[in-house]
């Protein structure tokens, strides 16, 4: 069958067929909502990296999450800012951390209406930014200082086990160190949190699209860089690797991160493990392109955000983290639709 037999334009004269037709959906559910949590203000400050986006204190999350469940968004992401960080990150796993405090006020405000992921890493509680501890190895007479995979391994665990301990449903290990998924697991089973989820950041590059994120939660690495141990932007087949790794060792959901930049990795990930839920990171830096252009008026930010969103979907994710969230989460209620 060819042409003038087979016209697609048929499909496309009328926006009621395109609608019906249309091979993707999104909807308020498929969003996860980052939340920086900020130990360290009064009232929510905004972050100037990410425009239109803020930090809370704990006190000002209630009406914040208020205002996202009238959206229909009821899944969030928490990130601290801790008030102290030192070289073994301890807020991140104190039992009165900044963190481990918003969790237990949200589930006492909300119960399980809301459901608590919780970003698992140290990047925002050391003092050196480094997502891990630092050791020291001497090799052939040479000095390098480097994060220690196995020893961060047990703090990463006692912060996933505080997370849980205060209430939240799902832990996402964000730090890519090797085996931390099962170590988390191993982690939340012994301490009776057989239900306490893990999305892994299974596939996370070492991505300069993160700049506006390191603002916005004060986790620059003061020395060096991530490349050690997140994964190289040239590679694609690593990937598999990397997801079937934490798969074997228990994750519930995957996660690729960044988004825009790496669809094809999505696609692939999605359909090498099909049964799995996959989550895709739709990052900081992102936002702010879409948001640097329609502000200057160079694009559509509405129509751009709901091209990206269901782009990202279409890749492959079934979940997508998004500072678009709200703004999406609205669009879509007002009926908008630009297709
Ligand atoms: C690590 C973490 C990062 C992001 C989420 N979790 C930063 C990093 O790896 O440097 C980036 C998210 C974004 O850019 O939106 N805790």
């Amino acid at each position: 069958m060819k042409y003038p037999d087979v016209r697609p334009r048929r499909l496309r004269y009328l926006k009621q067929i395109r609608d019906s037709v249309a091979e993707t959906t999104l909807s308020p559910c498929d969003f996860i909502v980052p939340i920086f949590v900020d130990e360290t203000i009064d009232s929510p400050k905004e972050i100037s990296a990410m425009p239109g986006y803020y930090r809370y204190p704990v006190e000002h999350l209630e009406s914040h999450i208020n205002m996202l469940l009238e959206l229909g968004l009821k899944n969030v992401i928490l990130f601290g800012i801790p008030k102290t960080k030192d070289d073994l990150g301890s807020s991140a796993y104190a039992s009165d951390g900044i963190i481990q405090r918003a969790i237990r006020m949200i589930k006492k405000w909300f119960g399980d209406e809301v459901i608590v992921f919780t970003d698992v890493c140290l990047c925002e509680y050391t003092s050196h930014g480094h997502c891990g501890i630092i050791s020291k190895v001497v090799h052939g007479g040479i000095e390098r200082w480097f994060v220690d995979n196995d020893v961060s391994l047990n703090y990463l665990v006692k912060t996933a086990i505080s997370h849980a301990e205060a209430g939240a449903d799902v832990v996402a290990p964000s730090n890519m160190m090797d085996g931390v998924v099962g170590a988390i697991r191993k982690g939340l089973d012994d301490h009776g949190f057989k239900y306490v989820g893990i999305m892994s950041y299974a596939v996370k590059y070492a991505s300069s699209f993160y700049g506006p994120f390191r603002e916005a939660a004060e986790s620059a690495p003061a020395f060096g860089d991530r490349r050690s141990y997140q994964m190289d932007p040239r590679n694609k087949y690593e990937a598999l690797k990397e997801a079937s790794l934490d798969i074997d060792e228990g994750a519930d959901i995957l996660m690729v991160k960044p988004a825009l930049p790496y669809l094809d990795v999505i696609h692939l990930v999605k359909s090498s493990y099909p049964w799995m839920p996959l989550a895709a990171y739709n990052v900081s830096g992102e936002y702010l392109m879409v948001k640097a252009a329609s502000s200057k008026g160079y694009m559509d930010g509405d129509k751009v955000v709901m091209e990206v969103l269901y782009s990202i979907k279409r890749a492959g994710a079934d979940l997508i983290l998004t500072y678009h969230a709200s703004e999406a989460a609205r669009l879509l209620r007002e009926g908008y639709n630009p297709f």
